[in-house]
């Protein structure tokens, strides 16, 4: 039966899957009485570092932690400057500046060429800078040769890969196994999400896991020793273990994502609706399906008439936004343009053919 209203997205009949085995998980931790680290989180980052192909993963609080963490002890290693020049893509979500700004660093901004950074926008760059925060925005991976770029010029390279779990690139390395060191977000509507905020650094560095470990504990190297300047960034064992519960359907669930997204590139046909390039589900685990369009509001306000709950990502980009008024007079057009367009369909793993067809139908008819 088709809905009268496909919401953006529904958590509820989401996480339902999984309601008996995290029922079972949250009684076997409270049994347990150990509420903070242990072996839940052991458990999950052992299976996340594997399920990445990465040799260690680092349970934090969240996305933002992550990231901040990552670069703070790049710091404390001495591979960057305190006051390192990050380069960072204008279009991603004000996590990735804030990260750089608490790390004490400063953003170096840059626009994209379609979506993402490119080894072309890295050329362009006409300042010097410490090292690159790549994002693989909407689920979609940044292209190798950005990568390639950054070995060839010896530049520290991280990945904001709070959208993209599990996507894999043409030599079959996945999402977390790419950067130097990436930074998960599981706040609960990613692709694979917790019952509430956690996070995750991913890293085949051995001193840099150490490190990355430690300031996420209070700078701690053992109980009562603190080494480094740390915060509490923890993940909470019932996270992990919700997350041990939904890491197996990961892989089946951005197949559906990569499906719907292949279903509406063939069947979306209307002349005032972009869609992205063919070239979009290429390494893409497609958290969002985004298409473009000239008076976003009528658009909206038309799905929302026939029944379709829509997202945007986003409306104002970082350098646009009151909080980072020191970069507000910066000009990104593609980035600006696609601040300005964007409207995200309904893509999650739980759509039916029904669904789609609604979903299709109602913007033929826009
Ligand atoms: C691109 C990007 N970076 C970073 C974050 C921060 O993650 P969190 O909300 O878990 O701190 C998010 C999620 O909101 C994100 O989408």
């Amino acid at each position: 039966m088709i809905p009268s209203y496909i919401p953006y997205l529904d958590l509820q009949p989401h996480n339902k899957r999984f309601a008996q085995q995290d029922l079972k998980t949250f009684k076997e931790i409270h049994a347990t009485g150990k509420l903070i680290g242990g072996e839940w989180v052991n458990k999950f980052e052992n299976a996340y570092a594997s399920y990445c192909g990465a040799s260690h993963c680092i349970g934090t609080a969240n996305g933002l932690d992550a990231l901040t963490i990552i670069l703070k002890a790049e710091v404390a290693l001495g591979n960057l400057p305190e006051k390192a020049k990050i380069v960072v893509p204008a279009h991603t979500y004000i996590a990735t500046f804030l990260s750089i700004l608490h790390a004490g660093m400063q953003p170096v901004p840059v626009d994209v060429e379609e979506l993402t950074l490119t080894a072309q926008v890295l050329r362009q760059v006409d300042q010097s800078y410490d090292a690159i925060i790549a994002v693989d925005i909407y689920g979609k991976l940044v292209d190798d040769e950005v990568y390639a770029y950054a070995r060839e010029k010896s530049i520290p390279i991280y990945c904001d890969t709070a959208q993209s779990h599990g996507a894999v690139n043409d030599r079959g390395v996945k999402s977390g196994n790419l950067a130097r060191a990436s930074a998960f977000s599981f706040y609960p509507t990613k692709n694979l999400g917790a019952l509430g905020d956690a996070g995750a650094i991913t890293t085949s560095d051995e001193d840099l896991a150490i490190t990355c470990r430690s300031i996420a504990n209070y700078g701690r190297s053992s109980r009562f020793v603190n080494d480094l300047v740390g915060i509490n960034s923890r993940l909470d064992p019932l996270q992990a273990g919700f997350l041990i519960n939904r890491l197996p359907q990961l892989d089946t669930d951005n197949q559906r994502r990569v499906e719907i997204a292949k279903f509406y590139i063939k069947h979306l046909q209307n002349n005032k609706v972009r869609l992205p390039s063919e070239h979009f589900i290429k390494n893409n685990v497609v958290h969002v399906f985004p298409v473009y369009v000239g008076d976003r509001k009528l658009f909206v306000d038309h799905l929302d008439q026939e029944g379709i709950g829509t997202s945007v990502h986003y409306e104002v980009p970082p350098h646009q936004q009151k909080a980072l008024k020191q970069w507000n007079h910066l000009r990104f057009p593609v980035t600006e343009k696609l601040h300005c367009t964007e409207v995200s369909l309904p893509c999650h793993p739980l759509m039916t053919l029904e669904h789609l067809q609604k979903v299709v139908q109602a913007v033929n008819a826009y």
